[in-house]
This record gives structure tokens, C-alpha cells and sequence, in this order.
């Protein structure tokens, strides 16, 4: 069978790599990729959002499966796009995507099917956004309704604050059109655990939980990035949790949507908060997360083809799914000024390193291979993944290879995964 993966990052590799390891498979295209994915799959320069030409793509090469990795093409509409040309493709449609593409449609569905969910009210009006903060509590939190690369979200200690961030978004607009609508909600506290899961419209299967660390410095300190590093399983995750979430989260959140006529195929991403007052959905997305994805799918034992076979054809209730009874610690290499500003281009050391080992793994993020052999070309440059057999030795042996690889202005968070201690 021929595949094609949309998207660019680390967890397209990830997801590569999984649909590498099945037997049905003949052939990876991946629309853009990166270097690393080129390892793998063949790369054809057409972006994710140029989405005719990935339509005659795909049916030039005449593609048995798509897969569609990335927030924004499925946002957009890409597996309708795909659908209508008879091709088989992996992800929701758009009317489902917008779980993740509008946080306004997520938080109202949330609220009439009494899905657990911090407070909020959606705004449409500066004005009206304005003269609920005058009578709010604060901490508050302000999230630009559409996508905004995970950066739309602004906590604010002050009613000043508040205002120059109400401003900042519907005014300014700092996150473009994300930012004509906005929904204020409920500061809350607890630990964040995020959740994956496989859907095929009426069944729903978990994967194992994980947790992201998305500021960019030590100590959570820093600005929001699209991720500095994750592990899995989350030690947090306990059974009590995982029995609140199947009873009234997951099977809920499915339902709801197709209660709605919104049927939702392919994954969702629970991004949740342990509260005091129990686990509370912070955000949805319609898509394996980044990096996530680098620490949840290495551990998984099914074919990731058949899974996903079965997320299309309805047949979801019939797979086992499996997780390795193990851990996994990614760390991000970035490039020093990232999220702001950083230089890229320099040449990437120690790759070769991974070749030979099934423990460890790089996921290409931000590359490109030129004559001299891979260069640095993002923010996110690579994620180093270690399997070991807890979440300690996974550590250590994620850290240790971090090590191995070297560029020039490498930088990475050194507390990945410290809360492991806390568990
Ligand atoms: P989101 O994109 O909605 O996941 O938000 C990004 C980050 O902002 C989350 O991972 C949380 O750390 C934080 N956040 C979002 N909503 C809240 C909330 N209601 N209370 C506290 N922190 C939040
Ligand atoms: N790691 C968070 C996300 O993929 O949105």
C-alpha cells in the first residue's frame, strides 16, 4: 500500500516512522516532510495547505491512504478535499476539526453536554470582553478562538493585564483572524496530563497518557512554545483519573459531536487539568500532539495502519489497542532565541549516532539536508527520544543522548521530565 502524511514536523516523523513498521506498507510519501522524514518516505514539495495539489497528488500516484498530521490543513477542510477525490484519508473533516479550530464551538459543546470544563464566557465585541473583566476575578484567561500555534492563550494577574490582552487580540489582532472572536474563562490550577485517542465516529481508544512541558526555560519559566519536551505515561494519570475521564469526558466528547452531526474520525487530543475538583478539559485538538506524538507512538504495539484502517472503516470497537509496558522521555534540541528569534543553517553532528539502537530515536523537526549533509532549519530542531524500562531510565538515557548530537547555538530545556520525581 502507498501512504501519504501531510505535514512537517517531529511528529510526522514519529508517525512515519509507526506506519514504517507495518507489513502492509510499500511506500511513504510525506507533503512537505523534513530531512529526516526523507529517510523514510519520499518527500514531495507540495505545502500542507496547497491542498489541489496534494489532491493530484494523491490521486496521480494513485495513494491508498492519507494520513493528515497537521492542525491547519485539517482546520481547513483537507480530508473533504481528499474524500471527494476518493481517496482514503486518516483525520476529521472540517466539521469535526473545528473541536480544535475554534475554541469557542469547543467550550459551548462542552457546556451543553456537561462535559467538565473551567467557566467561561465567548466574546465577539471588544467592548462587551472589556466590561465583563471589570466585574472578573483574577487570575484570568483569555484564548484567541482559532488557531493561534498554541500561542493564543494569555494568563492575566491584573484587570490591566486583562484589558491589554483583550485588546492585544481582538483589536491588534497579535493572532490575526484567531482573534475575532475570544472566550474568557476560569484561571485553574493542577497538574496538566495530555491524553490521545483513536475515534472512528462511535468508539473511542485511549492511548497513553502523556505530559508536554511547553515553556521555553527551565522551571516553566519563559514563553509558551509549541513544546519543549514530553513524557510518557504520566505518573499522574492514575486509574481513579482514568475512570473519571472514561465516564465523563472521552465517550462523552465523541457523542456529543456526533450528537451535534459533527462525526469525529481520527485522533483526539485530550489536553486536560487535574483539578482539585477533578480532571477538567483545558483545550482540544483534532491531531496527535507535538511532541506527544515522539513519546506516545514508539510504545505503541499495533500496526498503526491497521488502527487507522479501522478509525475509517468504523471498526474501532475490534482493535486491541496496546502500549509497551515501559516509559518514554523526549527532550527538544532547539535553537537558542527560540520561540522569538534564532538563527538556523548550522550544521547538524552526531545523527548517525541513533542508527543502530531501538531504544533511541530522532525526530526531525526543523532540518534540511544540503550538500554538506543536515543543517539546522527551525526553532524545534529534533526531538531525542529514550524508551527505557520507567520513566527515570528513560530520562537518563533521553539526556544521554542529547549529548550526541551537536550544532551550533543548541539549546534545550535541562527539566524535562522532573516531575516524574514528584510522583
Ligand atoms: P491551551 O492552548 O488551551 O491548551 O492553553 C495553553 C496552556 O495555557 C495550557 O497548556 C495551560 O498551561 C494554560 N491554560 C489554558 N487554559 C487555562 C486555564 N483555564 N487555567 C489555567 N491555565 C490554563
Ligand atoms: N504539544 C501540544 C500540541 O501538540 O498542541
Amino acid at each position: 500500500m502507498k501512504v501519504l502524511i501531510v505535514g512537517s514536523g517531529g511528529r510526522e516523523h514519529a508517525i512515519a516512522m509507526s506506519v514504517k513498521k507495518s507489513p502492509k506498507v510499500d511506500k511513504i510519501y510525506c507533503a512537505p516532510g523534513n530531512a529526516g522524514i526523507g529517510q523514510i518516505a519520499e518527500c514531495v514539495p507540495v505545502g500542507a495547505m496547497e491542498f489541489d495539489k496534494i489532491v493530484a497528488f494523491a490521486k496521480e500516484e494513485k495513494i491508498d491512504l492519507t494520513i493528515v498530521g497537521m492542525d491547519d490543513p485539517l482546520v481547513g477542510g483537507l480530508v473533504d478535499e481528499l474524500e471527494k477525490a476518493g481517496i482514503r484519508t486518516f483525520g476529521p473533516r472540517k466539521n469535526a476539526a473545528i473541536l480544535e479550530g475554534s475554541k469557542a464551538f469547543s467550550k459551548d459543546l462542552m457546556k451543553k453536554y456537561n462535559i467538565p470544563t473551567a467557566a467561561y464566557e465567548n466574546f465577539d465585541d471588544p467592548a462587551k470582553a472589556l466590561e465583563y473583566l471589570e466585574t472578573a476575578s483574577f487570575p484570568i484567561v483569555l484564548k484567541a478562538d482559532g488557531l493561534a500555534l498554541g500561542k493564543g492563550v494569555l494568563i492575566c494577574n491584573t484587570l490591566e493585564e486583562a484589558k491589554e490582552g483583550v485588546k492585544s487580540i481582538m483589536e491588534d489582532k497579535k493572532f490575526g483572524t484567531a482573534g475575532n472572536r475570544m472566550v474568557i474563562e476560569e484561571f485553574m490550577t493542577g497538574r496538566e496530563v495530555s491524553v490521545l485517542s483513536f475515534v472512528d465516529g462511535k468508539t473511542i481508544k485511549i492511548m497513553s497518557s502523556a505530559q508536554d512541558h511547553k515553556r521555553a526555560k527551565d522551571g516553566d519559566q519563559g514563553l509558551n512554545t509549541g513544546g519543549m519536551g514530553t513524557f510518557s505515561p504520566s505518573p499522574f494519570y492514575t486509574e481513579e483519573v482514568d475512570e473519571f475521564c472514561k465516564k465523563y469526558i472521552y465517550q462523552a466528547t465523541v457523542d456529543a459531536m456526533a450528537a451535534e452531526g459533527r462525526e469525529f474520525k481520527g485522533v483526539i487530543f485530550f489536553g486536560l487539568m487535574l483539578t482539585d475538583k477533578g480532571p477538567k478539559v483545558l483545550e482540544y485538538n483534532a491531531r496527535f500532539g507535538d511532541p506527544e506524538a515522539q513519546v506516545v507512538l514508539p510504545r505503541m504495539k499495533n500496526d498503526m495502519i491497521e488502527v487507522v484502517e479501522a478509525c475509517i472503516d468504523g471498526t474501532l470497537d475490534q482493535v486491541d489497542l496496546q502500549f509497551e509496558d515501559n516509559a518514554a522521555v523526549c527532550v527538544v534540541l532547539a535553537s537558542d532565541g527560540y520561540p522569538v528569534s534564532y538563527e538556523k543553517g548550522f550544521p547538524i553532528k552526531g545523527l548517525e549516532a541513533f542508527e543502530d539502537k531501538d531504544d533511541y530515536f530522532v525526530f526531525h523537526a526543523g532540518t534540511k539536508k544540503t550538500e554538506e549533509g543536515f543543517v539546522t532549519n527551525g526553532g524545534r530542531v529534533l526531538g531525542v527520544t529514550a524508551k527505557g524500562n520507567d520513566l527515570k531510565e528513560a530520562r537518563k538515557k533521553a539526556y544521554e543522548a542529547t549529548e550526541w548530537i551537536s550544532f551550533a547555538n543548541k539549546y534545550m530545556r535541562h527539566d524535562i521530565g522532573k516531575a516524574i520525581d514528584e510522583a
